[in-house]
């Protein structure tokens, strides 16, 4: 099928790639045409593992291109992706104008060549929503074409929310647990179901506002579980008890399930914070107010406070202290800073007068942070009073650790992501505090 992806960010370059992997022929357009130029030699312009291969494969094979001019993507598509960003205004609400402006910009296209001739045929379009909107997003992009003189029998608006998390990707596109697609009609669910084919995937069939729904309330779910899990950590911190050993207890459920039950220092990155808030505006602006959302909002802005808390109680005191941290990213695998809790807990750290050290495997600079970076985590703990955790990359849960005790001015670890074993750590000599093991 011939496929048109409009945005070429984190959703879009994946699905993109994806699709042409999959033998579709698929044209990527973003309006940045640095990005373009870069994309066009193969170079990612972010860290995923897989994405890259993925990408210059379908670029040797002539299935994948980019451009940044607009009718390059929409005439001969079948089917067109809106993959741009939704970033949240100030008060939480999601910033929809990017999605806006792309279907403005489609209408425009079909609009100019349905009138060229009367007698040319403008073929079927599927316009399909990647992008994390809100609930009637569908209705307003149909709309948009409507007035713009498209007629309705020559296209469908469909909502196909994107799960893919970030360092897992492709991988997760390829293997999703399910696919949703949100349509009004059967001739757009069908082209979906015909695209995704060589999937062999669950896909479900909905309606355009219950698609839209199903990703904020998928996210919103994991985050409150995290939230909550949390909890349960701090809870089991005035217990006793190990919150590692709760998760597994209660994730041997098979109602609870064992995924994303890891306690820690909160989640981050771009979905889980902005969703969470976008969807308890979106309940606000229809008079409802969530106390549950509210509460996982609030319990994970707690949560990485709580953790520079213990920070100075086991230091008494950051004033002055030199840390190493090892770890930059939201989590493992990409090279994404975006609301990070590395980033909140070093700036919290800095500005209690500590010094920061700190080593990410690919995260090399971060903008407007007064930190040293450090060449490996060695380097990064020499002759430091503490060494903290807060990316549980697979390179810190394989360190030597006789080698970080004798290179650490004082033996301590404070472990944002329960890495290692406490019992472990003891019996190696190093005062050790993590999250939920009292
Ligand atoms: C998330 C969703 O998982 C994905 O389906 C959606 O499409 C985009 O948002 P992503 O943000 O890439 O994906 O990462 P994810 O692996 O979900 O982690 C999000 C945050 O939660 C990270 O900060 C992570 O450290 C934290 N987390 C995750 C925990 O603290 N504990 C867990 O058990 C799992």
């Amino acid at each position: 099928m011939k496929i048109g992806v409009i945005g070429t960010g984190y959703v879009g370059l994946v699905t993109g790639a994806c699709l042409a992997d999959l033998g579709h022929v698929v044209v990527c357009m973003d309006k940045d045409t640095r990005r373009v130029k870069l994309l066009k030699k193969g170079e990612i312009p972010f860290y995923e593992p897989g994405l890259s291969e993925t990408v210059k494969r379908s670029v040797k094979g002539q299935r994948l291109f980019f451009t940044s001019k607009l009718e390059e993507v929409i005439l001969d598509a079948e089917v067109i992706f809106i993959a741009v960003g939704t970033p949240p205004k100030a008060n939480g609400e999601a910033d929809v104008s990017a999605v806006i402006d792309v279907a403005e910009g489609i209408a425009k296209v079909l609009k100019k060549n349905h009138s060229k001739s009367s007698k040319s045929e403008l073929g079927y379009k599927v316009i399909v929503n990647k992008s994390t909107v809100p609930v009637g997003m569908g209705d307003i992009v149909t709309d948009i074409l409507k007035k713009r003189g498209i007629p309705e029998k020559k296209f469908a608006v469909v909502s196909n929310p994107e799960f893919l998390k970030e360092g897992s990707a492709v991988s997760d596109f390829m293997h999703p647990d399910r696919i949703v697609v949100g349509a009004s009609n059967n001739r757009a669910f069908n082209l979906l179901s015909e695209l995704y084919r060589p999937l062999n995937a669950h896909i479900i069939f909905t309606s355009i506002k219950s698609a839209e729904l199903i990703k904020y309330a998928s996210n919103a779910f994991l985050a409150t579980r995290i939230s909550f899990m949390n909890e349960i950590a701090n809870i089991c911190e005035k217990v006793g008890s190990d919150v590692v050993e709760v998760a597994e207890g209660m994730g041997l459920d098979k109602r609870i399930g064992k995924a994303f039950l890891n306690a820690g220092i909160g989640y981050g990155g771009s979905c889980f914070p902005k969703d969470v808030v976008a969807l308890l505006h979106l309940a606000q602006s229809h008079g409802y107010d969530s106390r549950i959302l509210e509460a996982a909002n609030q319990a994970n802005e707690e949560q990485w406070k709580i953790f520079v808390e213990k920070v100075e109680a086991t230091l008494g005191g950051a004033d002055g202290k030199r840390i190493a941290v090892l770890g930059l990213s939201f989590k493992p695998e990409t090279d994404d800073t975006r609301e990070a809790p590395s980033i909140k807990i070093i700036k919290r750290l800095i500005d209690l007068g500590a010094e920061i050290t700190a080593y990410d495997p690919v995260v090399k600079k971060v903008v407007g942070l007064k930190l040293r970076m450090a060449a490996n985590p060695y380097d990064a703990v020499k002759g430091k009073q503490a060494v903290i955790m807060v990316t549980e990359w697979n390179e810190f849960k394989q360190l030597d650790l006789e080698r970080v005790k004798s290179l650490l001015k004082e033996p301590v670890v404070i472990d944002g992501r329960n890495i290692y074993s406490p019992v472990k750590m003891r019996n190696l000599g190093f005062t050790y505090v993590s999250v939920g093991r009292s």
